[in-house]
């Protein structure tokens, strides 16, 4: 099994949706930061379940603590471990998966690969595993921050059929649906009450970006930035879809329309949405995804037992109607993540080149 992400900035995840607890451990974050706890909860408690009727009833606190690498309020070069209790496993809800494989699920594939598999709130394969992640992120988002003015922001643009029109940043702290659009909110409670009534549920579409992101990001060939940005993106629980920029978008556009022409007061559009030949361009970073319905649903479902003869599979216990309205801090989290990661490898090979030409401001999209 492989849990470890990153090449420089290394995070190896831990732990099960059931275990006693889950976590990382971060490898190679720079010396000299000051971190504690206060700055790694929030991020957290924007991911958490239980804050709405809207997401998965699980109530988990979510508290972290950092167990090593930091002496007297300060990174010391040395792994940071971050841990986070499970405090409210509810096991029994699982009893009739033991014997039979949700559709949609990881139950089936796990079984197939290894032979046995801890079906408790979907072992490892648990969108709680997202957890850690979003720890290690925080971490990543502060060094970010505090030495290139990097940002990260994300908003969902679709809940299920229905689109989210984009109306302004300062919307998005509050909803539980991560909507840049106030006016929105009765129209997705209303959707989402309707959906939990049925037993059924709907995907999501979020858009994240980085801004004031450092040009020259990106180890081309294997390791282009945008290539590992869609690899983390595609790691998230549930996600079928990454879009960089215009995205798919692209192929209804002209060459005249899509390449983003340069002058020395800005970009003049962000089509590329912030790479080139799997370079940053200093321009901000726009990223799409498409997020699946959740699987665990109450609809009976045709599906098969161990022995492989049919059955029908309807899941209870709590779960996410739509997974996708939590992803948000999840999938800004990745985008920091990759971002780190190649800030230390382009400061490792390239820290010393030194350019005449000034860099273009970015200019974004909107
Ligand atoms: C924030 C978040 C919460 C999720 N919660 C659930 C859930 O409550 N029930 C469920 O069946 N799947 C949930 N998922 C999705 C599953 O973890 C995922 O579909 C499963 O592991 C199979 O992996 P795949 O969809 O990436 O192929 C969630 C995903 C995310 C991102």
């Amino acid at each position: 099994m492989s849990s470890t992400f990153g090449t420089l900035f290394r995070v190896t995840n831990f732990g099960e949706s059931h275990g006693p607890a889950i976590g990382c451990v971060i490898d190679g974050c720079p010396p000299g930061m000051a971190l504690a706890e206060a700055d790694i909860q929030p991020e957290l408690d924007r991911r958490r379940p239980g804050t709405s009727r809207h997401v998965t009833q699980r109530n988990e606190p979510d508290a972290v603590q950092i167990l090593s690498g930091v002496y007297e309020g300060v990174t010391t070069g040395t792994p940071i471990c971050l841990l986070i209790h499970n405090t409210d496993q509810r096991s029994k809800d699982y009893g009739n998966l033991l014997d039979t494989f949700r559709p949609g699920h990881a139950d089936y594939s796990y079984w197939r690969k290894y032979g046995l598999r801890d079906p408790r709130g979907g072992g490892r394969a648990s969108a709680r595993l997202t957890a850690p992640m979003v720890g290690a992120g925080a971490v990543a988002r502060k060094w970010l921050r505090e030495h290139h003015g990097t940002g990260f922001r994300g908003c969902m643009t679709h809940l299920g059929a229905i689109a989210i029109p984009f109306e302004g940043w300062e919307h998005v702290p509050n909803n539980p649906f991560f909507a840049a659009n106030a006016s929105m909110i009765a129209e997705l409670e209303a959707a989402m009450d309707a959906l939990r009534k049925e037993g059924d549920s709907v995907g999501a579409r979020i858009l994240v970006e980085a801004t004031n992101v450092p040009p020259g990001l990106g180890e081309p060939l294997a390791d282009k930035l945008d290539a590992e940005i869609a690899y983390a993106m595609m790691g998230i629980n549930a996600v079928k879809g990454v879009e960089i920029g215009a995205g798919f978008g692209c192929v209804a556009q002209r060459g005249s329309v899509h390449g983003d022409e340069l002058t020395p007061a800005g970009f003049r559009s962000n089509n590329a949405g912030g790479v080139l030949g799997g370079i940053s361009t200093g321009q901000d970073i726009t990223v799409a995804i498409a997020i699946k319905p959740t699987s665990s649903i109450r609809a009976p479902r045709a599906s098969i037992d161990r022995s492989g003869a049919p059955t029908v599979v309807q899941t209870f216990g709590r779960h996410d109607p739509c997974v996708g309205i939590r992803a948000t801090p999840i999938a800004e989290a990745m985008l920091a993540l990759v971002l780190m990661d190649h800030a230390l490898r382009q400061r490792a090979q390239c820290g010393d080149v030194r350019l005449a030409t000034p860099p273009i401001p970015a200019r974004a999209r909107r």
